[in-house]
């Protein structure tokens, strides 16, 4: 019998921070307990069949990973999940950075996420930021990421027992891909104005002549503040403080970076009238997916509660 392995990567869900990573600036996801398990033994070809996941479209970002792996050997195995998929909790990078394990990988956490990355980009055409694989490749168990997505950096930071973090999915994303792509071009004319939005301030951004440019620069600005008051928030156990920078950052998401749906703003809105509920927020790249609730234990909240996990790895069967 060849011997088994397993490729493990968690799902992420982002408590502050979007629509900052691909100019650099500051998020705070992370990893969950739910992931996708490539069951593998090694082989001459490459052979992956679906456990649980609907269609073939998953096999293009495979693909993606493999011609990127230098060296990548060959496979053959299963591939299962218990992330759902398009909710918004990237289960699309997952199966990156599982498929990029079973291949073979052996990178920093760091490499293996700017792998994926690229990947991603080679399969989607979306020029998405580097907060999903590298959460999802340097999780930690009762920890989230807070990365710095300049330097790379990746600072671990304790969630408290005394809260829980539920989330609820809303609907699947449509029409992310081209609206991501344009926010991210107007990020890109925002900075050709002022220079790097991680180092701007509001006064900076003030005086953008774009109006729209200016809104998207002022969310940028604004959510890279919020991501340090909320760690700091978290970390001195002032869960009102932290839910009220949540409500934040989904007003911002709403007005100035118009990324949210009607029927996002009502779950939030619903959720944080909820009993317990500190604050809620969409999370990840809007146009659906799911909203993000900080709450007591005790808060009786429709949701998955999600609690924070290690990181992608490889096992041995
Ligand atoms: C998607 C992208 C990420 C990030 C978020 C918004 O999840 O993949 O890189 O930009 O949207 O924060």
């Amino acid at each position: 019998m060849p011997e088994t392995f397993r490729a493990i990567a968690p799902g992420r869900v982002n408590l502050i921070g979007d629509h900052t990573d691909y100019t650099g600036g500051l998020v705070f996801p992370m990893a969950i307990d739910r992931s996708t398990v490539i069951e593998f033994s090694e082989s001459n070809v490459v052979d992956l069949v679906s456990g649980d996941v609907e269609g073939d479209g998953w096999l293009r970002y495979v693909e993606a990973v493999r011609r990127l792996v230098p060296g990548a050997r060959g496979v053959s195995g299963r591939v299962s999940t218990s992330i759902p998929i398009g909710a918004g909790l990237s289960s699309s990078a997952a199966l990156e950075v599982a498929s990029a394990l079973a291949f073979g990988y052996a990178g920093s956490a760091v490499d293996l996420a700017v792998l994926c990355r690229q990947a991603e980009h080679d399969a989607t055409g979306v020029p998405c930021g580097i907060m999903d694989q590298l959460c999802i490749a340097a999780g930690q168990a009762g920890r989230a990421t807070m990365i710095d997505c300049r330097t790379l950096d990746v600072t671990h930071v304790p969630v408290p027992d005394s809260v829980r973090v539920v989330v609820r999915f809303v609907a699947s994303r449509t029409l992310e891909g081209s609206e991501y792509a344009t926010r991210v071009a107007e990020c890109a004319a925002a900075e050709a104005a002022v220079g790097p939005l991680r180092d701007a301030s509001l006064r900076d951004v003030a005086g953008i002549g774009d109006e729209r440019v200016r809104r998207r620069a002022v969310h940028v600005v604004s959510e890279n503040a919020r991501v340090r008051s909320f760690a700091s928030a978290l970390a001195s156990y002032d869960f009102g403080l932290a839910g009220e920078i949540m409500l934040e950052g989904h007003r911002s998401l709403v007005e100035n970076f118009e990324v949210s749906t009607s029927a996002m703003d009502r779950v939030v809105r619903e959720m944080a009238e909820t009993p317990g509920v500190y604050g809620a927020r969409m999370t990840g790249g809007g146009f659906g997916g799911c909203v993000v609730a900080l709450c007591d234990p005790e808060a009786r909240v429709d949701g998955w509660v999600v609690t924070a996990a290690d990181g992608a790895r490889l096992e041995r069967c």
